[in-house]
């Protein structure tokens, strides 16, 4: 989703600006933009009244050949990747934006008059809600409005409460804005400062040697600074060359940790691999590994300190989330229930933060996120709490995000950053940590036996081996994908902890290939879908040997008969064989209860060939963003 870089310095930012965006590129964007003070270098003055601007509607590479060839210079500077909310994909939409028309000292912006720009440059993620009765209000005042955005009602708030001191006027505006913002902001007059101010949407500060910055994300400084300052909800922050400052919601001063943090500049090599979704599909031997380091027993303390009185204090639990990490929360359900025998119910986190639904103090209200970033998932568990549900953990891959910051308890995965935008490594590893979450939840209700504990410790162990075993796969799946690339329609059965994995299946497959797939629960078909299948219908079949087989195979039967193709992954001691209708992979034996951590793998690496061979955008699939910060 939309990325920001803003940066004050005395050396050209532009190549840094734009190398930002670049490593931030994997979120997803449709256009790009960077705006400099060209009067902030050796006090050069910009052709524009010191500020100078590219955008554009291609890649970030294109951008920066667009910057090199206007010769746009300068020490201080903001850079966005948008992702269209308010407003098509357009470079009149796109950021930065500058303030324009008769307003407070501003350019006089007459129709098809030359352009004019103002005195405020400003870049925001987020949406602003009140943006309608702003605009009205700042139209009234003079101001002319070039883009569609919510973004450019913020430029001209600013521009309208200036009076000679920016990090006043953001204050004063942002008093006024209803909604999620990231905002990076300088003004013509103030060439060495950008104000940034962030609530609901991330924002970070970079504290460089005699130089400052500010990103939505520690990646986009990669290689530029580790010492990072995470902002808080209704932070306001000044920044200047080689200094800062930060006030609070309510515009006290305060004084916020840095931290060292390692970015990942690494993760961004694509290695071996053509796309990010592979390597990341191939990393999950090494992620699982990662993740269940250092776990040599189970105990409640994994989850942080304080975590066995929380597990004391609850009887029941509440999984919030949103796609693939709400199927991982699904699959958990059915570990919960039937191991630490605890009710569990899973919800979809943007429709729970809505719903009239009945608090219990006595739940334990799980989070699962990657990014840790997700607004709906974010404000789902705001909502928990301020229904008074305090006993809160979150399983997510990122230590530093604002979801590990706001819960009680984490698990941080050890997934490494996922640039794909279809979420995989990130999936396993939450599976891996949500099943240590039952474990513990057993061990304190005190289901677990001491074997029972060693033989799961055991099974977990083995996990990134059996992983590699099924990764060995991908032979026969790139031949199912040569016919899957044809397709336009897909069925996904699966039953009991399988279920959730054909859901899971079902969503790669569209995410990334745009053919449209739907999972159902194999006992539903005879409900409904099964008047979809006909011989053009492929069905896929997550088959594992569990105690449900026998019922899985009824329902393989009830496509068969109506000439339904079936694709079946099926483990090897199930006795499903190769036969007219039915094409079978052979996965290893039946892996126990962890058995979904595995049957997913073919499934991701399906979609992957599929969408290989239909030769789509695999890493940054249409109208999609990698970390979704808006609602
Ligand atoms: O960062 P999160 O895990 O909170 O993200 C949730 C979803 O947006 C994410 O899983 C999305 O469904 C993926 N693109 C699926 O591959």
């Amino acid at each position: 989703m939309c990325g920001i870089v803003g940066a004050v310095s005395s050396r050209n930012i532009v190549p840094i600006l734009v190398q930002g965006l670049q490593r931030l590129e994997y979120r997803g964007y449709d256009s790009c933009g960077v705006a400099v003070h060209a009067a902030s270098l050796n006090g050069a003055s910009g052709p524009k009244g010191g500020l100078q601007r590219a955008r554009s509607t291609s890649r970030v590479s294109e951008l920066m050949d667009q910057v090199q060839a206007d010769h746009i210079e300068g020490g201080t500077g903001i850079a966005h990747t948008r992702w269209a909310t308010h407003g098509a994909p357009a470079v009149h939409n796109a950021h930065p934006h500058f303030s324009h028309g008769t307003g407070a000292g501003a350019g006089v912006y007459t129709g098809d008059a030359p352009l004019k720009p103002g005195r405020v440059a400003l870049v925001h993620n987020g949406i602003i809600e009140n943006h309608d009765e702003l605009r009205a209000a700042l139209q009234a005042k003079g101001y002319e409005f070039l883009s569609q955005t919510d973004t450019e009602v913020i430029a001209h708030l600013v521009d309208s409460l200036y009076d000679g001191d920016l990090f006043e006027a953001v204050k004063a505006a942002v008093r006024q804005l209803h909604g999620a913002y990231a905002i990076a902001v300088f003004h013509k007059d103030e060439p060495q400062r950008v104000i940034g101010a962030r609530a609901g949407s991330p924002l970070i500060l970079g504290v460089g040697q005699g130089e400052t910055f500010l990103a939505s994300d520690a990646m986009a400084l990669a290689g530029v600074t580790n010492q990072i300052v995470y902002l808080e909800e209704g932070d306001v922050v000044d920044i200047q060359l080689g200094k800062y400052w930060v006030v609070d919601r309510a515009h006290q001063a305060v004084s916020r940790e840095v931290k060292t943090v390692n970015a990942h500049s690494g993760a961004a090599e694509l290695g071996p691999y053509r796309h990010y979704m592979q390597k990341e599909i191939f990393e999950q031997p090494r992620a699982i590994a990662d993740t269940l380091e250092g776990v040599e027993g189970i105990t409640p303390e994994l989850f942080g300190d304080g975590a066995y009185s929380t597990f004391k204090a609850i009887d029941n639990v509440l999984i919030l989330a949103c796609g693939t990490s709400y199927y991982s929360g699904c699959v958990a359900k059915y570990w919960i229930e039937a191991i630490a025998k605890l009710p569990c119910q899973v919800e979809i986190a943007s429709e729970y933060r809505y719903r009239e639904s009945v608090p219990n103090p006595k739940t334990l209200v799980v989070t699962i996120t990657q990014s840790g970033e997700t607004a709906d998932t974010l404000a789902a568990l705001r909502h928990a709490q301020g229904l008074g549900m305090t006993h809160t953990l979150t399983i997510c891959n990122v230590a530093t995000s604002a979801m590990v910051r706001e819960c009680q308890h984490a698990y941080v995965t050890r997934a490494g950053a996922e640039i794909g935008v279809a979420s995989t490594k990130a999936f396993t590893t939450q599976l891996a940590g949500l099943f240590l979450l039952t474990l513990a939840l057993a061990q304190t209700q005190g289901r677990l036996s001491d074997e029972e504990e060693a033989a799961h410790i055991k099974a977990m162990r083995h996990l990134p081996a059996a992983l590699q075993a099924v990764l060995a796969l991908e032979p026969q799946i790139i031949a199912w994908s040569q016919e899957f690339a044809s397709k336009e329609n897909a069925l996904f059965l699966g039953r009991g902890t399988h279920y959730p994995i054909a859901l899971e299946g079902a969503l790669k497959l569209k995410e990334i290939t745009y053919i449209h797939a739907e999972a159902y629960a194999a006992g539903e078909l005879k409900h409904g879908p099964l008047a979809l299948v006909t011989s053009a219908m492929p069905v896929v079949t997550v088959a594992p040997n569990d105690q449900l087989l026998e019922k899985l195979k009824s329902n393989m039967q009830e496509v068969r008969a109506r000439g339904g193709v079936l694709y079946v992954l099926a483990d090897g001691d199930t006795k499903i064989e190769n036969s007219e209708g039915v094409n079978v992979i052979r996965m290893p034996e039946h892996y126990g209860v962890l058995s979904p951590i595995l049957h997913v793998v073919p499934l991701q690496l399906l979609s992957y060939h599929t969408a290989c061979a239909r030769g789509t955008d695999v890493d940054k699939p249409r109208n999609l963003a990698k970390s979704v910060t808006v609602e």
